[in-house]
């Protein structure tokens, strides 16, 4: 490695170096460090003509000097694009504080018309402070003579490096000069500045080699010998002229050009471009490698270059296509498989873009399909097959419940949003919804449904959806395809009777004729579903939470039925049935069946509500006062009413109807349900005080006794309500009215 490391070090070294002879063989080529280049020679066979003899001293300099022809004249550099530069001394005129005079005030130079002075690299400068000088000579055929002037009366007027007239003054010299002569002289024998200048200095020298400073006034007189640029050319005939005249043509024959310097007489020799070397010897122009340095040539990469004589050329590798001959070609190539490699990097890309598009499409319809399926499979689980298969059975009915799609829903509801939450309960969550045709309704997210308790379920929501009923609030349909089912109900717009008795604000709002009102309303459509509805339908679950106000006081029953729908853990019931347990009929507790009476018990409670404007259950009340029907029958008792009326409503013109709701409350919280009256007797006994008729139940009690007593006895099991639906349709009754726990 370190071998071949140090020849390429070497090849290359030498490469750079000047590996062309430059001068004739057995003839010198330097002098020191100074080369000899032909047509410049020590000996008269190794120049080309007498003007360009140069000697080379080595006997009295070391390293030697190089010297024109035999005089004193010191050449430094000759270099073959027709410039040397000789070393010329400083012309001065001094005058010691004695008055004696010192000078070479003039000095001269005869270069032949072979060399003449360069007008643009030199300056022709004068230093001191009482100066002039002159330089003239010869230029062609002609004379010139040019000169300058620099005065100045005090050291401080001086600026270095400012050479305009004042302590230095520099002028240029006329092109073609080929003998100068200098003369420096003083106007008043520096009588005027001895005290800093007695000396003046001129020259003609290289224009970089001197810059002007204070000191110079003084420290020129050390200084012995300036540079001046000289440009040499051969003969004094023009290129064409020369080569017609073939013998003393200086230009080699191959690879080498004549043409005419700027200044001066004769001509001068260059190799063509491509070649270097010295181009007045024979084949001393030399093909240059431009593949072997970079900067030379232009071919992608070097292992590319062909030198050529003169020239180069660009191969590119096989792999670069065949036709990449030449620079450009090799160039078009390497463009050409760049683009190439660019165009297989974007496939590649595009490619795999394009496949996980494909695999994230496939992945949403995977889910879309499996969310289709888990849909259908609570479709099924929830019994939405059984519901169709009701529906068909019945389709002349136009209010049939409706099927709604779980996305119709989500969209309604903003993806149940729990902005959209309205309530809050036991039984699940209620959502406020907008379907797509703008109709406002509330949408009831139940509890799980029993799956045993499946088609009950279902004969439910179908028997729920065909009431119509002023006063109830309309399943409109239901959702099955949620694991939970969702229940659609009309929205009702005013919030539940609870809310507007336990708020005082609101509360003020209803007057008693409306608490009348209200009371008549739910308990007829209670009755209308005990008996009139094509089967009777138990609530189950009355309370002034489930009976909704629309904007005109209207009562609107909701919920029926509901409870059934609720599983009976134990752990759930005690969650379930709090918001419930101070409406729930104490018999339940001994025979855990809910019956019409059961109903009619939790509507007594709701009548105390709406006369006393006391929530079912305080739990902040004393013990006593905990449960409104314990208390109730208890002041009752002690006949002191009018201490747990609502002040809201206790007038004296209202006291009378609030008398008879009172009793109609107490005979509906009558510990056995069969002392309990039917809902139908409450409802007429409600609409009989409203109607401010006297016809009414309570009052009448003794004289119906006989009566109700033969209705009674004519049912075998002593409940009038539920032998009224015997024996109805498919959806059998037993669905309707079954125990809460009846399966278990
Ligand atoms: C004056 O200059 C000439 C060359 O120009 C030189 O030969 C001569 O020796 C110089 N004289 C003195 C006194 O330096
Ligand atoms: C001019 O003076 C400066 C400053 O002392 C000096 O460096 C310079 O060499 C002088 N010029 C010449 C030509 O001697």
């Amino acid at each position: 490695m370190l071998v071949m490391l140090i020849f390429i070090l070497v090849s290359v070294v030498s490469s750079y170096g000047n590996n062309f002879p430059i001068a004739l063989p057995n003839c010198d080529d330097t002098c020191g460090n100074i080369t000899i280049p032909f047509p410049f020679g020590t000996k008269q066979e190794c120049y080309i003509s007498k003007q360009f003899w140069v000697t080379c001293n080595h006997t009295a300099y070391d390293p030697p000097k190089l010297f024109w022809w035999d005089t004193h004249i010191e050449i430094t550099r000759i270099s073959l694009d027709g410039q040397m530069t000789l070393l010329r001394s400083i012309a001065y005129d001094c005058y010691d504080r004695t008055g004696a005079r010192s000078s070479n005030f003039t000095s001269w130079i005869n270069l032949t018309k072979y060399f003449t002075v360069n007008n643009t690299g030199n300056k022709f400068t004068i230093v001191g402070c009482d100066a002039y000088a002159y330089v003239s000579g010869d230029r062609l055929n002609r004379n010139f003579k040019t000169g300058c002037t620099a005065m100045c009366s005090s050291e401080a007027e001086l600026t270095d490096g400012e050479c305009a007239g004042v302590g230095c003054c520099q002028t240029p010299i006329p092109r073609d000069a080929w003998r100068i002569q200098i003369e420096v002289s003083s106007f008043y024998n520096y009588t005027e500045v001895s005290e800093f200048n007695n000396c003046s200095y001129a020259f003609v020298a290289e224009e970089s080699a001197f810059k002007f400073s204070k000191d110079n006034l003084t420290n020129l007189a050390d200084v012995e010998k300036l540079p001046m640029l000289v440009d040499w050319a051969i003969g004094n005939t023009t290129c064409e002229e020369a080569k017609k005249n073939a013998t003393g043509y200086a230009c080699t024959i191959d690879n080498s050009e004549c043409y005419k310097p700027v200044n001066g007489y004769g001509y001068r020799c260059r190799c063509n471009s491509g070649f270097e070397g010295n181009p007045y010897l024979t084949h001393g122009c030399i093909d240059i490698n431009e593949c072997e340095n970079k900067t030379l040539n232009n071919c992608t990469k070097n292992e590319y270059c062909n030198n050529t004589q003169g020239s180069y050329t660009c191969s590119c590798p096989k792999h670069l296509d065949g036709d990449g001959r030449g620079e450009d070609g090799c160039k078009l190539a390497a463009k050409k498989q760049n683009m190439m490699i660019a165009f297989i990097f974007i496939g590649v890309a595009s490619g795999i873009i394009t496949l996980l598009l494909v695999v994230i499409l496939l992945y949403m319809e995977l889910k879309r399909r499996s969310q289709r399926k888990k849909k259908q499979r609570f479709f099924l689980q929830n019994g939405g097959q059984m519901l169709q298969e009701k529906l068909a059975r019945r389709e002349a009915s136009s209010d049939m419940v409706t099927i709604f799609s779980s996305s119709e829903l989500q969209k309604a509801t903003n993806n149940f949003h729990s902005n959209m939450i309205i309530g809050r309960g036991g039984f699940g969550t209620v959502y406020k919804g907008v379907l797509a045709d703008r109709r406002t309704v509330a949408i009831k997210r139940s509890i799980r449904v029993d799956p045993t308790q499946i088609e009950q379920f279902i004969n439910e929501v179908v028997v729920l959806s065909q009431i119509n009923h002023r006063n109830v609030v309309i399943l409109l349909g239901c959702c099955l395809e949620t694991d939970v089912p969702l229940l659609v109900y009309e929205f009702i717009s005013n919030g539940t009777l609870s809310s507007h008795l336990h708020n005082e604000a609101k509360a003020c709002a209803l007057d008693w004729s409306t608490r009348l009102k209200i009371a008549a309303e739910t308990a007829g459509v209670l009755s209308y579903l005990h008996s009139s509805a094509s089967i009777p339908i138990i609530h189950r679950d009355v309370k002034s939470d489930n009976i909704l106000l629309d904007h005109t006081f209207t009562a609107k029953v909701s919920d029926f039925g509901a409870s059934k729908l609720v599983p009976i853990d134990l752990e759930q019931l005690s969650t379930v049935v709090l918001g419930t347990l101070g409406y729930l009929d104490p018999e339940y507790m001994q025979t855990n069946q809910l019956t019409e009476k059961s109903d009619v018990y939790s509507f007594g409670v709701v009548l105390l509500e709406l006369v006393t404007g006391r929530r079912a259950l305080n739990f902040d009340k004393p013990i006593e006062e905990k449960s409104l029907a314990n208390y109730f029958l208890s002041v009752l008792k002690q006949d002191m009413l009018f201490e747990i009326l609502d002040e809201k409503i206790a007038r004296s013109e209202n006291m009378d109807q609030i008398s008879l709701v009172s009793k109609l409350a107490k005979d509906c919280l009558s510990v056995r349900g069969e002392d309990r009256p039917s809902m139908k007797e409450v409802a007429m006994e409600l609409e009989g005080l409203i109607l401010g008729g006297k016809h009414s139940w309570a009052r009448n009690n003794a004289d119906n006794a006989e009566e109700m007593e033969s209705l009674l006895s004519n049912n075998p099991d002593g409940m009038r309500g539920v032998s009224s639906s015997v024996g109805y349709d498919s959806i059998s009754r037993d669905h309707i009215v079954l125990p809460i726990n009846g399966g278990r």
